[in-house]
């Protein structure tokens, strides 16, 4: 029915000079097998999308492909009775952007199991500020609160706290009344960061300062690492008896240096998180706590808008560490 009809999309390929994106004309003849087609609104801007169109990481399985690992917008046809036409969704995840066409695009279609209904309290703007990290940061404050970390046991670590996943994860945890500090290499980010609610700012090199053993001096209720490499390792030795620290990234480096004392003599534990296939029912939860824990005012104010055509240039950013807060696509303009 569709056949003739053309969409926008932001298509990554590969050439002698390496992988690159552009903005592209299809039809929507190309559109992927799935029993939803949803008329996309807005995307966003995330590390692994960085890694995805520069070709830094073989995050897309077969080139070409539509980049962006996430969307809302509107059910435009649906063959299932899970969703209506009209219906506004979300769709984090799921290989999208990796093995299925992204969001970087006017239109999608796919299954209806990997898609969210946007909870009330969010619109799909609002939904794409916080997007895939934000869905994270959520996911990890989830992680801290099933392993019983409270407010009052004391401070809590956030790392990369200038970027997506770490803004989102200190304006949320410190609306929920913990004393965050907030770990950052940038010392322009200061002020920004006091805005969100973070009680103290120490910089990376601070962190990583002291000789580092197996144990240091007790100081963290819990953390939220979106870096990895060596200031998780790090964390891990500062860990107060009985804390957590919910670990989500590798901006910083993949490899940790660890011993297995904090956990056997402090009983710290090292929550593991994934968006990607996480299930849906912990999809929904992370979801609504969003609409009603991420305040609106701070999200707001750590949310630029982009055209699709200015990806290459964000995609080198973000992977930069130049990319403060968030970054919301827009695929209409
Ligand atoms: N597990 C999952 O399902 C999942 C989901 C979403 C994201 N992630 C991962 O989480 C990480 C953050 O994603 P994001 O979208 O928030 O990216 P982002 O906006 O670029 O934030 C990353 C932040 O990490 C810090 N950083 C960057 N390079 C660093 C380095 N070499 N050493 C130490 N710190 C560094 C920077 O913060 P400062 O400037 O403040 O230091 C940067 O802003 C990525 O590794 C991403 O793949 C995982």
């Amino acid at each position: 029915m569709n056949s003739g009809k053309m969409y926008k999309a932001f298509v990554v390929d590969s050439s002698d000079s390496g992988t690159a994106g552009a903005v592209k004309e299809l039809n929507h003849s190309d559109l992927p097998e799935g029993n939803v087609t949803v008329r996309i609104l807005w995307s966003s801007l995330n590390y692994k999308d960085g890694l995805a169109i520069t070709g830094f990481a073989p995050i897309i399985r077969n080139l070409p492909m539509t980049a962006g690992i996430d969307f809302a917008g509107i059910v435009e046809s649906s063959d299932t009775s899970d969703f209506s036409v009209g219906e506004h969704v979300i769709l984090t995840g799921w290989g999208l952007g990796e093995r299925h066409p992204g969001g970087f695009s006017q239109q999608a279609r796919v299954n209806s199991g990997w898609l969210e209904r946007i909870p009330d309290g969010l619109d799909a703007k609002t939904a794409m500020a916080l997007g895939t990290a934000g869905f994270t940061s959520m996911l990890c404050v989830l992680a801290l609160e099933s392993a019983g970390i409270k407010p009052e046991k004391g401070p809590v670590l956030v790392t990369g706290a200038a970027g997506g996943v770490g803004s989102i994860a200190v304006a949320i945890l410190s609306n929920l009344g913990y004393e965050v500090t907030a770990v950052t290499g940038r010392h322009s980010a200061y002020t920004f960061l006091k805005s969100l609610g973070a009680s103290n700012i120490i910089s990376r090199e601070e962190l990583c300062s002291n000789n580092r053993k197996p144990l240091m001096s007790e100081r963290w209720a819990g953390a939220i690492d979106p870096v990895g490499g060596d200031i998780l390792s790090h964390i891990l030795s500062e860990l107060k008896y009985g804390s957590a620290v919910a670990a989500c990234g590798l901006a910083g480096g993949s490899k940790i240096n660890t011993t297995v004392l904090p956990f056997i003599l402090r009983g710290v534990s090292l929550l593991g998180v994934d968006s990607v296939m996480c299930p849906s029912s912990l999809r929904r939860n992370a979801w609504a706590r969003l609409a009603t824990d991420m305040p609106k005012n701070k999200l707001e104010s750590i949310t630029v808008v982009e055209p699709m055509k200015a990806l290459p240039d964000l995609a080198q950013k973000i992977l930069n560490g130049q990319i403060q807060g968030r970054v919301v696509i827009d695929v209409n303009s």
